[in-house]
């Protein structure tokens, strides 16, 4: 084993005219919508790790507890020569009590916030000197290459924290079936995922007290105007978080509290008062739900965990 891990920084970053062109097409749709991907700005990143501490936001709390219980039987299960790929770099408590238990050989970090990326990225290198930190800035929705040092590793995708609910049922098949293509037949994947329960548990770990979720939420209008040639007046909508039973998922949405007008990238998106613009989902699965979503992706179950009160399920899945 070295005792010196190497750094090095990968830009896939997608470019300014396509998240203008996404963004647009979104708007023009009806009801309008957001892409959540813009979310995670650093002000974003920053709100998000304060939810995570929030009474009622239970997930990261039930999670992490789930994490300290059965870190070392699914290091175990992974064996050596690992190379973790983390979806998203925004959880860096997590990825430090991994990457105790599971030392892998390399750790690589996907996300689309090259910023956030790149500070958390260089703080573990610092922290774990022995170990290849390859931080990937990429669109992790998409395809994306891997650095050629970790070809002959054990690739082992991490995606905690529920965020594979924030796709539609559809659309997280697709990015399991990603994560299959990335990890290849042997590969493995630890997922966190939340499941149905009580909505008043659920509503409330969406609309919580302080306002943080609120500020998390509205903040996507500031970063789309830091980005783009946009004028969103953050002030003039109001934070909206609720259960949808047929669905089963939170849906977030900013609704218009007045008759407004906002230029976005030299055009026009004129919005009614009260009309809602749906910024997010947070689907909710029981695990024979989520198992059955996992198998049309091509992965089998080696291992699965949950809390006492049955709000949290942790998957150890195997690529096959
Ligand atoms: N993965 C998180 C979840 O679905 C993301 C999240 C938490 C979120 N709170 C939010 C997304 C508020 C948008 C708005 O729980």
């Amino acid at each position: 084993m070295s005792s010196k891990g190497s750094y090095a920084f990968l830009d896939n970053k997608p470019a300014q005219q396509e998240m203008a062109r996404e963004i647009l097409a979104g708007l023009k749709t009806q009801p309008k919508t957001l892409s959540p991907k813009y979310f995670y700005d650093a002000q974003g990143s920053a709100l998000f790790d304060q939810i995570t501490e929030l009474d009622e936001y239970y997930l990261t709390r039930t999670e992490m507890a789930l994490f300290d219980t059965h870190l070392v039987d699914i290091a175990q299960h992974l064996g050596g020569n690992v190379c973790l790929i983390e979806y998203g770099s925004g959880s860096s408590v997590k990825i430090r009590k991994l990457l105790q238990t599971v030392t892998p050989a390399a750790y690589v970090p996907v996300d689309i916030s090259d910023e956030h990326l790149q500070a958390n990225a260089r703080a573990l290198h610092k922290d774990f000197p022995a170990l290849n930190v390859l931080p990937v800035c990429a669109d992790f929705t998409q395809r994306f290459e891997l650095p050629a040092a970790v070809a002959d590793m054990t690739k082992v995708g991490f995606f905690p924290g529920s965020s594979i609910g924030n796709f539609d049922p559809q659309g997280a098949q697709r990015f399991l079936e990603n994560v299959h293509a990335t990890v290849g037949p042997g590969g493995a994947m630890l997922v966190g995922v939340d499941r149905k329960k009580s909505v008043s548990v659920l509503e409330q770990a969406y609309n919580d007290k302080q306002g943080v979720t609120a500020a998390f939420n509205l903040n996507v209008l500031t970063h789309i105007n830091n980005e783009l040639d946009a004028d969103f007046e953050p002030q003039q909508f109001s934070h909206v978080a609720r259960y949808n039973p047929q669905l089963g998922c939170i849906q977030m949405f900013l609704r218009s509290d007045v008759k407004q007008r906002v230029e976005i990238a030299g055009e026009t998106i004129s919005f009614v008062e009260g009309e809602e613009l749906h910024t997010e989902n947070s689907y909710k699965y029981d695990p024979d739900e989520f198992l059955a979503l996992a198998d049309s992706a091509g992965f089998g179950s080696l291992a699965q965990f949950s809390d006492s009160r049955a709000y949290f399920t942790l998957y150890l899945l195997q690529a096959r």
